[in-house]
């Protein structure tokens, strides 16, 4: 079974060939350089740039899998493709380009959730598909948009459980490393000071929301603001002040330790109220030392990540939905959501 598959939900474009759960490709180019100096992605120019290197990206994930366009009938088993949640522009063009792929190849055209792109990212090992995911389990997905729990029955059978009411995990990360006046993306900077940290912390809420399977990182950005507000002064961002360099680690350290200590708390309470042992944990979040290690260190759990290089957006892990869904027979995902929670629709 060969697969193309493509990756186009914010700022990295990418494309992959996955055939008999091997990788023979997995091309990505990351804008980060285009958004840094607006510290945060935006989204015209994220939808630009994936048209403009969209081309690039497909030529050399079929080179490096020595096939060659254009694409012959036949060259591919399914041609898959993210259809959400992302940049609704962004989105788009992976869209597009899937369609004309798999018009050319003949080949049937799979829409698959980017965040089950995350999860399943858990079973890649040395570029092959071959650690595949004992369910069922529970998911902590955290990325740069998005925090959600889900109950994972099998593949394709999802319900969420919970998600951020307010910022994701990433975005907090982001918008944290903004105030303290690191560059974009903040997460990998955040864990980088946070690790030089010495000294005694500031105090931090843990926002755990009891009594729900919901997150909530505002009111933590919030309290790194009023922090910075008490020992800067209220202007300190407009002036550009910033705090000197130890106290900035402690500040990363301090924050790093409340979203952790939330985030495992909040997955192990799920899963143990849903009786499971099993946690999985992907998206660009979950490449971060602290939070796998903290993981790590729970008792009683099996707990899974994705290998470091498939934690933040490719389409390699989109290309393994695809063929998950295809062993299984089936084209549709069942996505449910728990009551009172709004339901997007992917
Ligand atoms: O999954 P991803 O690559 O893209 C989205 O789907 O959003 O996640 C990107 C997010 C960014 O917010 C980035 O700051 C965060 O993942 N991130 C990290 C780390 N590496 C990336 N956050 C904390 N620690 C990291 N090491
Ligand atoms: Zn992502």
């Amino acid at each position: 079974m060969r697969i193309l598959a493509f990756e186009t939900t914010c700022d990295e474009t990418s494309a992959a060939v996955l055939e008999g759960g091997r990788l023979r490709s997995n091309e990505v180019f990351s804008q980060v350089s285009l958004h840094r100096k607006y510290s945060g992605v935006v989204p015209e120019l994220a939808s630009r740039a994936h048209l403009e290197k969209i081309p690039f990206v497909i030529g050399g994930a079929l080179a490096r899998a020595g096939l060659r366009a254009p694409l012959k009938r036949g060259a591919f088993d399914a041609v898959a493709f993210s259809r959400g949640p992302g940049l609704p522009g962004a989105l788009m063009v992976g869209r597009v380009a899937a369609e004309a792929a798999a018009e050319l190849s003949g080949a049937p055209l799979i829409g698959v959730n980017h965040l089950e792109g995350h999860l399943l990212a858990c079973e890649f090992a040395g570029g092959r598909a071959c650690e595949p995911l004992k369910f069922p389990l529970v998911a902590l997905l955290v990325s740069g948009g998005h925090t959600e729990l889900w109950h994972a029955r099998g593949y394709g059978d999802y319900r969420v459980l919970g998600r951020t009411r307010d910022d994701a995990a990433g975005e907090a990360f982001d918008k944290v490393a903004k105030l303290l006046g690191l560059p974009y993306p903040g997460g990998p900077e955040v864990e980088k000071a946070a690790a030089r940290a010495r000294g005694k912390l500031p105090d931090f809420p843990r926002p755990h929301m009891p009594g729900t399977r919901d997150f909530s990182f505002s009111g933590l950005k919030t309290a790194v603001s009023y922090y910075l507000a008490g020992r800067l002064g209220q202007d300190f961002y407009k002036r550009g002040l910033r705090l000197p360099p130890g106290e900035r680690d402690r500040v990363c350290r301090a924050f790093q330790d409340a979203v952790t200590e939330t985030l495992v708390k909040k997955t192990a309470d799920t899963a143990r109220s849903l009786g499971l042992a099993r946690i999985a944990v992907g998206g660009g979040v979950s490449a971060n030392g602290a939070l796998r290690a903290a993981f790590e260190r729970l008792q009683g759990f099996e707990v899974r990540f994705s290998e470091r290089a498939y934690c933040s957006d490719n389409a390699a892990m989109v290309a393994l939905c695809a063929l998950r869904r295809l062993e299984a027979g089936k084209f549709r995902n069942s996505l449910r959501v728990a009551p009172g929670l709004a339901d997007p629709g992917w």
